[in-house]
This record gives structure tokens, C-alpha cells and sequence, in this order.
């Protein structure tokens, strides 16, 4: 994730000498122009962070948090999971500026949304200063209830896989049904890629989109009847999946 904010910050045109990336593994090509230290307290003094960007997992933050502390006028903004505000104000002290920001790994191509939550005491050129660095992904939203960042987790960060995973199982599916293994996962690629880019450019809401192609009687709304069942179907499904991410990320707040 944080190669691909990176990626995004070197193609809208932020010069690579204004960024110093900490990664212990170095950095691949093309990112590879900026600075890279392999830990915190290889930083050079003279490098004054305006923002630093938190892309390490959750539990590694707590080892690796305390090494910036020294870097008290910079704004923090986290794109760790889970982890709420105090968490960071616990290692980092009170008065340090921390925005907590979710993107998702659409990132990767520009086509990502992040949600970002902080306290109002976050002013607001501090925030646009957020947003611009995460609009390099994508598209930014706000919300004002910290509350309210695990189900953001759990509906666009961890969205991603959900929809790979119906890539996956309507291509098991095809193979079930005959056809050749091949063909099967190219048309359930095809078919997600092509109906989330139809998403995308459609004025229409997924509703629509959805009874746009399903005719009465037909074979479309034959398995949307499967699908779509008040007993067993996706709904109640995706219901249970969101609660369970929703659940973990509480956990990994503790
Ligand atoms: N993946 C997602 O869909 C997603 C979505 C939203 C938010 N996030 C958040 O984004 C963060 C990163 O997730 P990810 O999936 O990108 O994980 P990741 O691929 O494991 O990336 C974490 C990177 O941090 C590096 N690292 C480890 N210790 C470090 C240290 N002390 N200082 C600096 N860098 C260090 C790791 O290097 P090594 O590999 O060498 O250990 C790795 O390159 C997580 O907090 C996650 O909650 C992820």
C-alpha cells in the first residue's frame, strides 16, 4: 500500500527529492529514485518531515512508532487498520497531529477510495494536505466518527478481496459446470473487470445496472433468485462478513 501512494506521488508530479522512505527492504523500479533508509534512525538530521505516512501493519506499530516521536511538528497520517487515535497519541503524546486515513489496494492503479477521520483539532489546511497526498490514489472521503473506521475497513478496505473472491468462485463455478478451466477463469475476470468499469462509468446505481440485464423469467433472474434468496443468499452472507471484519478490527485496536 504504500508503494502505491508512493507511485501515485512520483505520477502526479511530487519531485522524488521531497520524499524519504524507511522500508527495510528497500525499494523496487521505478520507485527507486527517492531516498531510502532502512530505519528511523537513519533519517538525516536535517530532514524535516511536513507529514509522515504510517504504512507499516498494525502490529508493527508499537516497535516502530516510538522512533518518530522526535518528529513533533510533522502531521501523522496512518493508514494502519484498526488502530484508533489514542493508540497514537499513547506513543507519540497529545498534542501530536494524526490523521487516520483507509485506503484500499485499487491504489495500485490510481482507482482507489480512502476514508479519513480525524479530530477537529486538525485544521483544515493540515487535512487538505491529507487528502492531496491520498488523492493520488484516488478518490478521498471524510468522515466526523472515528466509530465508524471499522466498517469503512470492512467495506472498502477489505472490499477488494470480496470481489476477487466472487471472481474466484464464479469461475469454480463455470468449471463445475463444464467448462474448460481456462475459459472459465478468463470469463469471470472479464466479467468482474468489465461490469466494475460499467459500475464505474454508469450513472446508473447498482440497482438499476442489476435489472438492466436480468429479463423476467430468464436465466439471469434464475440465479439472482439463488443468489438473492432471503434464507441463504448473499445479503445476509456479506452482512455476517462485514460484522466479522468490523469484529477484527476492534481486536486489533486493543
Ligand atoms: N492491503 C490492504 O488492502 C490495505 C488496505 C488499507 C490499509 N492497509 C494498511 O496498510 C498498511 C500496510 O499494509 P500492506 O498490506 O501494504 O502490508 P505490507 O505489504 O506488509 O507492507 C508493509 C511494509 O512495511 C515494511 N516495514 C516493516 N517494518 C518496517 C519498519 N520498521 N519501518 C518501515 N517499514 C517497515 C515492510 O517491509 P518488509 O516486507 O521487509 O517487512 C513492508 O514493505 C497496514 O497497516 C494495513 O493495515 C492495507
Amino acid at each position: 500500500m504504500g508503494q502505491a501512494l508512493l507511485g501515485g506521488w512520483l505520477d502526479n508530479g511530487h519531485a522524488a527529492k521531497t520524499i524519504l522512505v524507511v522500508e527495510p527492504a528497500g525499494l523496487p523500479p521505478p520507485l527507486d529514485t527517492v531516498a531510502v533508509v532502512s530505519d528511523a534512525s537513519q533519517i538525516p538530521e536535517s530532514f524535516k518531515p511536513a507529514v509522515i505516512v504510517l504504512a507499516v501493519k498494525p502490529q508493527m506499530l508499537a516497535q516502530t512508532l516510538p522512533d518518530y516521536a522526535r518528529f513533533g511538528d510533522a502531521v501523522f497520517l496512518t493508514i494502519a487498520a484498526g488502530k484508533p487515535l489514542r493508540f497514537y497519541k499513547e506513543i507519540l503524546g497529545e498534542t501530536a497531529t494524526i490523521v487516520r486515513a483507509m485506503p484500499n489496494t485499487p491504489a495500485a492503479i490510481r482507482k482507489g477510495i480512502t476514508v479519513c477521520y480525524a479530530t477537529t483539532a486538525v485544521n483544515a489546511k493540515t487535512r487538505a494536505l491529507c487528502a492531496s497526498l491520498l488523492e493520488a490514489v484516488g478518490l478521498v472521503e471524510w468522515i466526523d466518527d472515528e466509530g465508524l473506521m471499522d466498517a469503512v475497513t470492512a467495506v472498502s478496505g477489505s472490499g477488494p478481496a470480496y470481489v476477487f473472491l466472487l471472481a474466484e468462485v464464479m469461475a469454480a463455478a463455470g468449471i463445475r459446470a463444464g467448462l474448460p478451466e481456462a475459459l472459465a477463469n478468463k470469463l469471470a475476470r472479464a466479467t468482474v473487470a468489465g461490469a466494475g468499469e460499467l459500475l464505474n462509468t454508469s450513472a446508473e446505481t447498482p440497482t438499476q445496472l442489476r435489472n438492466n440485464v436480468t429479463s423476467p423469467g430468464g436465466t439471469t433472474a434464475a440465479a439472482l433468485e439463488v443468489l438473492m434468496d432471503d434464507k441463504r443468499g448473499i445479503s445476509d452472507l456479506m452482512r455476517e462478513a462485514v460484522s466479522a471484519a468490523i469484529k477484527r478490527g476492534q481486536d486489533l485496536a486493543k
